[in-house]
């Protein structure tokens, strides 16, 4: 039997001695201040490694080597370089995925088999920037001034990128900040969270592995303060983040001063409508992985489950029984379907709502409580939780709780419903649940949001663009949008007569 209580068989080789450094034009340095941080496994609460504590001085540092290698060798690569690159990058990830799989799984605790999982999409996703490299192109125009000038545009890279990431799907999100940085010809300095950076940090030393010029990708490890600071620098021309409302709002403020292009993935609270002649065999698994996948710490969670009334009892039932069903486990256990909340934080958050949810009125129909049996009292486990009979304006309802927690609500009508599931402040993504094709449409074409899945809940490609309506954010990933984020364009003019 093995053991998964304990990371000790599973550290990846690559973390040798746990400590590790910054990296900064291509080298692995200490911080000027010599400060480190500690991350822990979710799941067992043993140190995983030593990160430097990147400051403000290692955040300048980084960003001056960007900003040289922007203007230097990196330039004249030619469009087939940053393709051929972006292909080796991919094949150097895939030989090395289950490594990276397992950074994410032991710092943030997702569990093992949904880590691994996402080797497909992390492949498409490269391959995908690779053919972006050779595709950017301007347009030429008409133009009707008095004399003779030929115009057209010319489409440059932006510059030196700051980009912050969350700890919820860490490789991932440094693999669609990076990716378009190499296929646009930017350069980046990646600040990853503090719960989770070890995977971004070894995506970066796989870039310059297939061969990134220094300074090209750089990685500051560090908390908020760092990402303050990169936020902040003047010589910084995009922020790209991804993360919660307030610190987004707090990055908007800084870069103000000197009118950074900012694009900003944030959070949610959307709506998944399963009307009664949907088929419920399919809707319900697909709308309770909707919220549980990866403990309920997913962006565009479904978690305000809208069923119509002659179904309602039977979904609720259905769901809260799917919801015991699912495997409660330590992150390294390949049967574990439910892992642990990412840190005390994270579970603090989260055990405050699950207070205010009967507080307010909410029917808890299963879950609501920790776990600690079975070896779990080192991480923070929370049972798939469901809520019935939630009114739409208790705080469950309202706000996003990043954990395992499903809000179900009944209503009669198509019109109510649509009002319903867009009177929020989010509009990330929506899933609607019909045969009916005309009223798929229409709900479809009503609800205010970024991404809408129909008879299905959740998917995302580097082919088509994701992101946010209303407070869940501006700015497109995925689509000729994320490109077009790290370009900038010239109008060039040329006489000719
Ligand atoms: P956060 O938004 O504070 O952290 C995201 C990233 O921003 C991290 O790298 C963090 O170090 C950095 N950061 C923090 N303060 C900063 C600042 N002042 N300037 C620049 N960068 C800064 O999110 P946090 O605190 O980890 O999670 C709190 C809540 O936020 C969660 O419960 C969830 O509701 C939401 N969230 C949403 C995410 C999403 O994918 N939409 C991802 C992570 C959190
Ligand atoms: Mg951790």
């Amino acid at each position: 039997m093995t053991d998964y209580s304990s990371i000790a068989g599973f550290r990846p080789a690559w973390l040798g001695d746990g400590r590790k450094k910054l990296l900064i034009d291509g080298q692995a340095v200490e911080a000027r201040s010599g400060e480190t941080f500690k991350s822990f496994s979710a799941s067992t609460g043993e140190l995983v490694a030593e990160l430097a504590l990147a400051g403000e001085a290692d955040v300048d540092r980084a960003v001056k080597a960007s900003r040289a290698a922007f203007e230097g060798p990196w330039s004249r690569f030619k469009p087939a370089e940053r393709q051929a690159l972006l292909l080796r990058l991919a094949e150097l990830v895939d030989a090395e995925f289950d490594d990276l799989a397992m950074l994410d799984t032991l710092e943030m605790g997702r569990p093992i088999t949904a880590s691994k999982g996402l080797r497909g999409m992390l492949q498409r996703s490269l391959r995908h920037f690779a053919g972006v490299a050779s595709a950017i192109h301007g347009q030429t125009l008409g133009n009707s001034f008095p004399v003779e000038l030929l115009s057209y545009t010319l489409r440059e890279p932006v510059g030196v990128v700051g980009a912050i990431i969350p700890w919820n799907g860490p490789l991932f999100s440094a693999a669609w900040k990076i990716g378009p940085v190499l296929a646009t010809g930017c350069t980046v300095v990646l600040k990853p969270a503090e719960d989770a950076g070890l995977s971004a940090l070894r995506f970066a030393e796989l870039c310059h592995e297939a061969g990134v010029p220094p300074g090209v990708v750089n990685v500051v490890t560090g908390a908020g303060a760092t990402g303050a600071a990169l936020s902040a620098h003047p010589d910084v021309d995009k922020i790209a983040f991804t993360g919660s409302g307030p610190t987004g709002q707090r990055i908007v403020e800084a870069s103000a001063r000197t009118f950074k292009k900012v694009s900003m993935e944030l959070g949610g609270k959307s709506p998944n409508i399963i009307f009664a002649d949907a088929d419920l065999d399919a809707a319900i698994p697909a709308a309770a992985m909707g919220v549980f996948n990866n403990s309920g710490q997913v962006c565009a969670a479904g978690t305000r489950l809208f069923v119509e009334r002659p179904v309602y009892d039977e979904v609720v039932a259905r769901l809260a029984s799917f919801a015991q069903g699912l495997k409660i486990g330590l992150s390294l256990d390949p049967s574990t379907q439910i892992g642990p909340l990412v840190s005390q934080r994270q579970y603090e958050r989260v055990a405050g709502y699950l207070a205010l949810g009967p507080q307010q009125g909410a029917r808890l129909v299963t879950g609501g409580a920790r776990v600690t049996e079975g070896g779990l009292d080192k991480g923070y486990w929370v049972e798939p939780t469901v809520y019935a009979d939630v009114a739409d304006d208790m705080r469950i309802a309202c706000e996003e709780i990043f954990g395992p927690v499903a809000s179900i609500m009944p209503f009669d009508s198509f019109d109510e419903v649509i009002a319903r599931a867009n009177s929020s402040r989010f509009g990330l993504a929506g899933g609607v649940w019909t045969k009916d094709i005309n009223k798929a449409m229409a709900a479809v074409k009503r609800i205010r949001a970024g991404s809408v899945w129909v008879n299905h809940y959740f998917a995302m490609d580097p082919a088509v663009p994701f992101g946010g309506y209303k407070m869940s954010g501006f700015g497109r990933e995925g689509g000729s949008e994320h490109i077009d984020a790290y370009l900038q364009t010239k109008g060039v003019w040329i006489r000719t007569e």
